[in-house]
């Protein structure tokens, strides 16, 4: 039997559309495939991210339970971290790049497959806000720098000053030796990618970061890349990605993984195939971190990276957890 007709006459079975007695006649499969979708129902709504960033599932949960899409989730799960001036890889407070400007990337995208992005985009503080925009109110999917910002006060969002002292503080260091070397699992906190299944069973995800701190002016890294930093499929699951982003984009990460649970895979399987990819290319070389995290549309999660130190947080009826990933590379 197909796979989606499986879950579409199994779903009718849990949800009590078949009648008793035919439950009392029906064979063991079918009993084992009523389990199977009851315990997957056990695991939505879910929220899921990279990294530990509790307050970002945490809202993101608060919407989902109190019966909001999962596009609604993904953004304001990602508008915490935005806002978050100690959050120095995502939004207001993030580092600068090599000419001290704080340039903004981010993705979001929905059921059905609709997206917006905005890349390197200057003095907004919700690049996420100003995504959606972009996917509901343009035929585009993509705006980047002077056009992303225009339009961004053009939906009334308003000038910001996203440099911090703190950060201003350290890119001032920074330029007394100019060397770019991003570093591994910067203090455990990168992008934030973000997927979540609503209540109808629908996915969304979105992804936001202000990119490697000290890269080149008008660097785009797999963030606001839609197929490499975020994917989402609603028939099949979705994907994100944090880490050093041209590793990402050069495997088109998030969309590989999602097709690899579309051809079976766990997705705790398909990440760990998604960052063999990556080493497999790099051959050999080891200073990057990678990590991706996905959900499949029974709301079962993975996560896997290169280096020790990545974690995922996850939000479900079953609790509010920080996941260590496994990795490549063992301590
Ligand atoms: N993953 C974030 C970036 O490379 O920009």
């Amino acid at each position: 039997m197909q796979r989606r007709n499986f879950l579409k006459n199994s779903s009718a079975a849990a949800a009590g559309l078949l009648s008793t007695p035919l439950i009392a006649s029906c064979n063991d499969q079918t009993k084992k495939a009523v389990t199977k979708v009851e315990e997957s129902f056990s695991k939505k709504p879910i929220a899921i991210c990279t990294w530990n960033f509790e307050n970002a599932t945490a809202k993101a949960w608060e919407v989902l339970k109190n019966g909001g899409s999962s596009l609604d989730a993904v953004q304001q799960g990602a508008m915490i971290e935005e806002a978050d001036i100690n959050n120095q890889t995502v939004g207001i407070g993030g580092r600068p790049d090599r000419d001290g400007n704080v340039t903004l990337d981010a993705c979001i995208m929905d059921k059905d497959g609709n997206c917006g992005a905005v890349l390197a985009m200057q003095n907004i503080a919700s690049p996420v806000s100003v995504a959606r925009k972009v996917m509901e109110d343009t035929p585009h999917v993509m705006l980047a720098g002077l056009g992303a910002e225009k339009f961004a006060y053009e939906k009334g969002f308003k000038k910001v000053n996203l440099l911090t002292e703190q950060s201003k503080k350290e890119w001032e260091e920074w330029k007394k030796t100019s060397e770019y070397k991003p570093v591994i699992n910067i203090e455990n906190h990168d992008t934030i990618g973000i997927l979540a299944i609503d209540a109808n069973g629908d996915i969304s995800g979105a992804c936001t970061t202000s990119g490697m701190g000290y890269k080149y002016a008008g660097r785009v890294g797999d963030s606001p890349i839609i197929g490499a930093g975020l994917f989402v499929d609603n028939e099949v699951g979705a994907a994100t990605a944090t880490g050093v982003g041209e590793e990402v984009v050069r495997t088109v990460g998030s969309f590989l993984i999602v097709e690899l649970m579309r051809q079976g895979k766990t997705p705790q399987e398909a990440c760990e195939e998604g960052v063999r990819r990556i080493m497999a290319k790099n051959k050999g070389r080891t200073d990057f971190q990678i990590g991706f995290i996905a959900v499949n549309k029974n709301g079962e999660t993975g996560g896997y990276c290169i280096h020790p130190g990545f974690s995922y947080r996850t939000y479900s009826e079953t609790g509010h957890v920080d996941n260590p990933a496994d990795s490549f590379l063992k301590a």
